[in-house]
């Protein structure tokens, strides 16, 4: 059985994200989407059950859905491999400033594992410049999210972080 990890913070999930779930779905018998821990992110929005709720929620309305699965995992994501007995690790790639990152992040998974491949799918054109960051901080002055992230959490993604300034020197 070829099971493949979509590790990332997911917060929150954007449409990027669950696209390349979708196309990750169709590749593998299964698809664990990981809710993981990125050390260079301090403070997140949402909680790590809130970002495994949202994505749990919102992927179920994928057309492929059926064989994706969500979990969380506070720990190294080569263990995470190792431990399920999942052999790929699919990233989103948008653009060539991705590609070094992601690069040494496979070479190291691979150190730690070496059973762990990492698949990298090219985002689509629309997507290139979609990323959870860019969603926060249009949220966070009240813009409009609408085609970022899945309808159904819109609202509370706002709810969440948009904080009116009325004066700016507060
Ligand atoms: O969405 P992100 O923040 O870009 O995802 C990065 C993430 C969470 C996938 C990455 O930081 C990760 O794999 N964290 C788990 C800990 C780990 O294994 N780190 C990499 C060591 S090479």
């Amino acid at each position: 059985m070829r099971i493949a990890v979509c590790p990332g913070s997911f917060d929150p999930v954007t449409l990027g994200h669950l696209d390349i779930i979708d196309r990750a779905s169709k590749l593998f018998d299964k698809v664990i989407v990981l809710v993981s821990f990125n050390a260079n992110k301090s403070r997140a929005a949402f909680t790590p059950t809130e970002r495994m709720e949202t994505v749990s929620y919102t992927h179920l309305t994928l057309p492929t859905s059926d064989n994706v699965v969500v979990d969380c995992y506070n720990g190294l994501l080569a263990d995470y491999l190792q431990k399920t007995g999942a052999n790929a690790i699919v990233k989103g790639l948008r653009a060539v400033s991705d590609f070094e990152y992601e690069f040494q992040m496979a070479l190291a998974n691979k150190k730690l594992y070496n059973d762990a491949e990492t698949v990298f799918l090219t985002t689509t054109g629309e997507n290139m410049f979609l990323s959870s960051s860019v969603v926060k901080e249009i949220a966070s002055f009240g813009g409009d999210i609408t085609g970022f992230v899945p309808k159904q959490i819109q609202s509370k993604i706002t709810d969440r972080l948009y904080k009116p300034a009325n004066n700016i020197d507060q």
